[in-house]
């Protein structure tokens, strides 16, 4: 059992008719994203990515993370939201059973609009050896176009031109954008974002994978643990594909009201996997006035901060908890003989055990206080399993959005603000939006 939905925690909340009603419904979405019929059809080369990779690419990423690892000790990844996020989730996932210290320090720039982390960034790129690859699928996003500039005019000073050259990396579309020409003008080692697969759903793409590997995962590993869902995952039946399932859940707690979903982890080494599975679910499904809203909490540190909301606030949340099996670590509590705390009762056991039971209470109490709780337990923290856990989530995520009624796969509203963002800015070409905004006195 690599990934197993547990539904314990939704008995009272959903009947047995509920799935059955919504079941023909997940089979006309399987069949939409299947036979490539449905909205956003042109954004699906993440469906068959795990096996249909570029091979020779595939081989390329790991000369580069090789090169990489030898000639930096900080490697500073630019991009933001897509371009970002499913890198940084696995790296934060896995960095710890993965420690290396002989490997580079990984830094994000770009994914924010802060001078205080730029300026953290040059001091880092003064005093160590540094290489940069700079990700954006359009190649004009503002936040890593503005850090790119910055921190690659301080490499050409620090290293000369020529050598500068060598220690970027540029990860884009394979013909399109600013950045493509400018690349292919500067002879930088460029990678492709395929045109096929959307910001979010690219992590298995060469936007993920050259930074994963540079961290010195199995990139291997993660592509089968993908693959091994991807053909696990193909029964339209939801009783035997938990991925549908999922998906059908969420549709039923949804008209139900339950307008907000809680991604629960208990280790902080989540906490960036629940922001790239935030974009996930949010930039599918948040649009035509619908969609759950995707939010997150580390537990048992958030049971003392939003604990309180979860258990007696408004009833319009529910609860994916993802738990870890086997998270590779453990610290056996020891016993005193003094005892003066009196945590004798708790003497020999592990805090995994004490995870575990912190888990069940909260599940309980949780269910008990009107919460519905969906539960993924994975087997372990390895790259396979979180290869199968990203495509499991990708693929619900599509499913989910066509059974809602929207195209999963675009983004429309993420432009209005970076339209009124270049006029207010003064960029060529819009000047009409400009003079409208000014003309409303905000
Ligand atoms: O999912 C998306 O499309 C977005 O989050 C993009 O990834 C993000 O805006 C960055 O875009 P780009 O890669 O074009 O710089």
């Amino acid at each position: 059992m690599t990934l197993k939905l547990n539904d314990t925690y939704l008995k009272k909340f959903i009947s047995e008719h509920e799935y059955n009603c919504i079941a023909p419904m997940v089979e006309v979405a399987d069949k939409m994203l299947r036979s490539k019929t449905g909205a956003g059809n042109s954004f699906l080369g993440w469906l068959d990515l795990p096996e249909n990779y570029d091979k020779e690419e595939f081989a390329r990423i790991k000369d580069a993370a090789k090169r990489i690892q030898s000639d930096c000790e900080a490697f500073i990844v630019i991009g933001i939201g897509g371009s970002y996020l499913g890198s940084k989730a696995v790296i934060d996932f896995l960095k710890q059973s993965n420690n290396n210290s002989s490997l580079p320090e990984i830094y994000f720039a770009g994914c924010n609009i802060s001078a205080t982390s730029l300026n953290e960034l040059i001091s880092v790129c003064k005093s160590k050896n540094v290489c940069i690859n700079v990700i954006s699928k359009s190649g004009t996003t503002t936040e890593p176009a503005v850090a790119f500039r910055i921190l690659r005019a301080l490499l050409e000073e620090k290293y000369g031109v020529e050598e500068a050259r060598k220690r970027i990396y540029v990860t884009t579309d394979k013909s399109r954008g600013t950045l493509k020409a400018f690349s292919t003008q500067q002879g930088y080692e460029t990678f492709v974002v395929p045109d096929d697969v959307g910001g979010r759903f690219s992590v298995l793409t060469a936007v993920g994978l050259l930074p994963i590997a540079v961290a010195g995962i199995d990139i291997d590993e993660l592509m089968h643990g993908a693959n091994a869902a991807r053909l696990a995952y193909t029964d339209t039946n939801i009783n035997n594909n938990d991925a549908y399932k999922y998906a059908a859940i969420r549709n039923i707690l949804y008209r139900k009201g339950k307008n907000l979903e809680l991604l629960v982890g208990y280790e902080p080494y989540m906490a960036m996997i629940q922001e790239w599975w935030k974009q996930l679910y949010g930039e599918s499904e948040g649009k035509d006035g619908k969609g759950i809203f995707p939010a997150s909490v580390i537990f048992s540190t958030d049971l003392h901060s939003l604990g309180q909301y979860i258990q007696q606030g408004n009833r319009m949340l529910f609860e994916t908890v993802l738990s870890i099996n086997d998270s590779k670590s453990s610290l056996e509590i020891p016993y005193d003989e003094a005892n003066i705390d009196g945590l004798n009762f708790l003497a020999g056991k592990d805090i995994n055990d004490l995870q575990q039971t912190a888990m069940k209470a909260t599940q309980l109490a949780h269910y008990d206080g009107g919460v519905p709780n969906i539960h993924i337990e994975l087997e372990e923290r390895s790259a396979y399993c979180l290869g199968y856990l990203i495509y499991f989530f990708e693929l619900a995520c599509a499913i989910s959005g066509y059974i809602l009624g929207v195209n999963p796969f675009d983004q429309p509203g993420v432009e209005d603000y970076k339209n009124n963002m270049f006029a207010m800015l003064g960029k060529p070409g819009y000047e009409k939006l400009k003079q409208e905004l000014e003309s409303r006195n905000i």
